[in-house]
């Protein structure tokens, strides 16, 4: 189930920082992460790794930094779908205190499979008798090691610290397994997934991100919002951003604004607003113009340009999908946003400052 990497996919070609390499890689990642997956015939998701696995009662999944995004994506999916989920900093994860018992399933989100959180995690979980899956880039890892099934997300190596491809292909990955755990995929859902690599080659041929690294490299702090399916991104596009630009940025869920992040907003704090048709627009719509109001130019990345370009300053367009999957087409540009200010900065793009791309100590 894994697929074998060859090593001139871990070479820079010719890009400038293997980041922007391997954003340019998450068509062929998806691709990859579907291959077999899907039957196309019966619509269903087929996962030979989980044939074993018995239904959970609850999920847990556990996880840190861009996985820990990733997994905020995958408990909304599975709640969606009827099955009690939630997710854990895997930091904070106590499985005496949650409580666990062998009809709660643990999944550890983790790229490198190597996160000393996310692993210690994963042990007490096993400790006390949970069934635990692995949702892991790297084959044979200690998570993959530690876990009773593995899945293999297959993106490909990674070598930029700031974790990129290995995002989108876990929020697939995490989608197949709903798919499994509900027992059921909607077959517009399984049509967004066939179409998403080429909605991804479109995102990527057609993105202004580059262009508004000139008009706000010199502002004091990037603010990003979203709601329902978009909330997570919202989290992941700041923390990109503070990653590789090493300027103060923030995620919020769009609601919470007005309880506290409001008093930071200024006409120096540039907003990203995630205002995409599935995850109420209309209400997120009204966070921009409380935005505006302090005067905070806001860049919307958007499946619906015509609605909202006459109320914001910039528009990074993607195209339109079934809702699950807008999330990974919205990241893409913040991604791209990310990458151009701190190209623009003259930042040390695939290895910031005090990171490492694993991170093996708690
Ligand atoms: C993401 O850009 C970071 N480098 C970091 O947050 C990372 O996602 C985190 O350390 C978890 O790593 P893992 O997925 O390998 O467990």
């Amino acid at each position: 189930n894994e697929i074998a990497w060859d090593p001139e996919d871990a070479g820079k070609g010719s890009y400038e920082h293997y980041m922007k390499k391997e954003i340019h890689e998450q068509s062929r990642a998806i691709q990859d992460c579907l291959r077999g997956r899907v039957d196309p015939e019966t619509n269903h998701i087929l996962l030979e790794e989980l044939a074993e696995l018995d239904l959970p009662a609850t999920v847990q999944l556990v996880a840190c930094g861009t996985s820990y995004h990733a997994a905020r994506y995958g408990a909304r999916l599975l709640r969606e779908h009827g099955i009690a989920a939630q997710t854990f900093l895997a930091s904070e994860y106590r499985a005496e205190t949650v409580p666990v018992d062998e009809e709660t399933l643990v999944i550890g989100v983790t790229q490198s499979g190597e996160t000393a959180d996310t692993m210690r995690a994963l042990r007490e979980a096993n400790g006390a008798g949970a069934v635990t899956l692995a949702l892991t880039n790297t084959v044979g890892s200690s998570a993959a090691r530690e876990c009773d099934h593995v899945c293999y997300i297959r993106a490909g190596p990674e070598i930029g610290v700031a974790a990129t491809k290995t995002f989108a292909s876990q929020q697939v990955a995490l989608a197949l397994v709903t798919g499994v755990l509900a027992e059921t995929a909607e077959p517009a859902f399984l049509q967004g997934l066939a179409e998403l690599p080429a909605q991804i080659q479109t995102v990527l041929e057609n993105s202004q991100a580059q262009a508004l690294a000139d008009a706000y490299v010199d502002s004091d702090a990037y603010f990003f919002i979203g709601r329902e399916y978009t909330a997570p991104v919202a989290l992941e596009g700041a923390l990109k951003m503070k990653e590789i630009t090493y300027k103060h940025a923030e995620g919020f869920a769009a609601g919470e604004l007005k309880h506290g992040p409001l008093a930071l907003v200024t006409e120096r704090t540039p907003v990203f607003a995630l205002l995409t048709e599935g995850s109420r627009l209309e209400k997120t719509l009204g966070n921009v113009k409380e935005v505006q109001a302090r005067g905070a130019p806001v860049i919307a990345v958007t499946d619906a340009p015509q609605t909202v370009e006459r109320y914001v300053d910039h528009v990074l367009e993607v195209p339109s999908t079934h809702p699950y999957l807008t999330p990974i087409l919205a990241n893409i540009q913040l991604q791209l946003a990310s990458y151009w200010l701190a190209n623009r900065l003259g930042r040390s793009i695939d290895k910031p400052r005090n990171l490492a791309k694993s991170v093996t100590v708690e």
